[in-house]
């Protein structure tokens, strides 16, 4: 077998083989975070250590496809402007030979910690899995030590992704689980060490006592707290499509409600998707020494079959979204883009007060641009603001807000929707092959790529009654 030297000596080669073509990409992002080549999923090991934000993601440097993970790594003062570190993790030992798979960072003292998930699989595809920490002195080097908790008894191998976290003076991880009957959980362990773990149990999800069956499978669980409110961040898979909801193969959301560390268990109410936007999955958060609760996710989702996003000529797929600012206000999970991102603003195109009535509309152009557009007054039935080949609608009868945009594969339109009683505010921030949205200030988001004709650089606003109108546009540069 070959030592972890000698793949990272392959990495360089094949980032260094391949970065002509993937730089030649006119679909290449510039101011998101993405994998140098290969693919990219989740955002690993949140963590502000010795001065650095850090961001691990998953990484499958050889293929665009997924497999044996890797954790890639970027550093930042500002959450703006990137460093790329060597990877942090890279698969070998025999816990976790198919994949150093999702986890999360902590830190005591000038020590930093990464738990991590180990994935093996024999070869006829039997899984095993191990949760693994892994320390740093230096936030670029890592030692692995191996696992610290076996699967325990009750549950299948899929057994994943802790995020680890302090609360009243103890250490807690959150772990994505699937029960033996088939069906997703959380389960909660707690230690005073970080190395010696013990099992508090099914937390939320399948087998607890106030949950039904809510999927097969759950995903990168994250708890937070935010104004003293508890909220379990959590990926299902296998929830049926119903009407506007669970439009995506899998899904990112959240419950709330009071967690008893005690019992270690979780009283919640209904589940509610953080993105109604195509590409949104597997977020994860960490408090800053602002205090802020910031998030990432990964800008993709798993697709059906061989579709292939149109980046994959280029040899890298997937991204990560924008660092998001959370908070919890009048029983909404709002997400706002960090202020930090205002660096990134060049020239300014303003429009105060405008009328638009009817046949009218307001024309500009962008590409890579940061726009703001809030409305005094709306009356009348829609409202479109159509980005290159997308289109944003709100129909005022309805309340439901579309996203629409053309399909990579097939070129047609395909939509997403959320009902949204009263639209104050759209915030958008659009990249080469992304788009996020922010409606009322981030009490609803659409995260989605988009693979619009590479020309096309139109931006319009009309309605078909009338509206008064302020619309702020940045050209953006990292
Ligand atoms: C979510 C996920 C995690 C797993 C990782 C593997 O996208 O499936 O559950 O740890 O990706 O890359």
């Amino acid at each position: 077998m070959s030592s972890s030297i000698d793949i990272l000596e392959k990495v360089n080669q094949q980032v260094k083989k391949l970065k002509p073509l993937v730089g030649s990409d006119p679909y290449r992002l510039h101011y998101h975070l993405m994998p140098p080549v290969g693919l990219l999923n989740d955002p690993n090991g949140l963590v502000y250590y010795k001065g650095n934000y850090h961001v691990f993601y998953q990484w499958n440097p050889f293929e665009t496809t997924h497999g044996s993970k890797f954790w890639g790594h970027y550093v930042s003062t500002d959450l703006v402007h990137w460093k790329e570190a060597p990877p942090a993790l890279v698969p070998g030992d025999w816990y976790d030979k198919n994949g150093c798979y999702s986890g999360s960072a902590v830190v005591v003292g000038d020590t930093l910690y990464l738990f991590y998930t180990g994935n093996v699989k024999d070869q006829k595809g039997n899984r095993e899995s191990y949760q693994c920490l892994a320390v740093s002195d230096d936030g670029i080097h890592f030692k692995k030590k191996g696992p610290v908790i076996h699967v325990p008894d009750g549950y299948t191998a899929h057994f994943r992704d802790p995020k680890v976290f302090r609360k009243n003076g103890k250490w807690y991880m959150v772990l994505g689980a699937q029960t033996k009957n088939k069906a997703g959980a959380a389960v909660l362990y707690t230690s005073d060490n970080l190395e010696e773990w013990s099992f508090l149990g099914t937390f939320a999800g399948s087998g607890h006592r106030n949950a039904g069956e809510f999927g097969y499978m759950w995903e990168c669980p994250d708890l937070l707290e935010l104004n003293g409110t508890d909220i379990l961040l959590v990926c299902p898979q296998g929830m049926d499509s119903q009407g506007f909801q669970y439009q995506n193969t899998y899904q990112s959301g959240y419950f709330v409600g009071k967690v008893n560390y005690a019992e270690g268990n979780f009283d919640h109410g209904q589940f509610v998707e953080l993105d109604r936007g195509f590409d949104f999955y597997a977020p994860q958060t960490t408090i800053d020494p602002k205090g802020r609760t910031i998030l990432f996710g990964w800008m993709g989702n798993a697709v059906e079959g061989d579709i292939q996003e149109p980046t994959v000529k280029y040899e890298w797929i997937h991204a990560l979204t924008l660092p998001r600012e959370l908070e919890w206000k009048e029983g909404k999970l709002m997400q706002h883009p960090v202020e930090e991102l205002k660096r990134l603003r060049g020239k300014e195109t303003r429009y105060k007060d405008v009328n638009l009535k009817g046949e009218q509309q307001l024309s500009l152009r962008g590409q890579v641009f940061e726009m703001k557009v809030s409305f005094n007054s709306m009356e009348g039935e829609t409202l479109t603001l159509q980005v290159g080949e997308s289109k944003l609608t709100y129909d005022q009868h309805e309340g439901v807000f579309t996203f629409q945009r053309k399909n990579y594969y097939t070129s047609q339109q395909e939509s997403r929707h959320c009902y949204l009683q009263d639209l104050k505010e759209i915030h958008l921030f659009k990249d080469t092959s992304s788009i996020e949205i922010f409606l009322n200030d981030g009490e609803e988001v659409f995260t989605s790529r988009v693979f619009d004709d590479v020309q096309t650089d139109e931006i319009v606003v009309l309605t078909s009654g009338s509206v008064e109108m302020n619309l702020q546009k940045w050209d953006l540069h990292r």
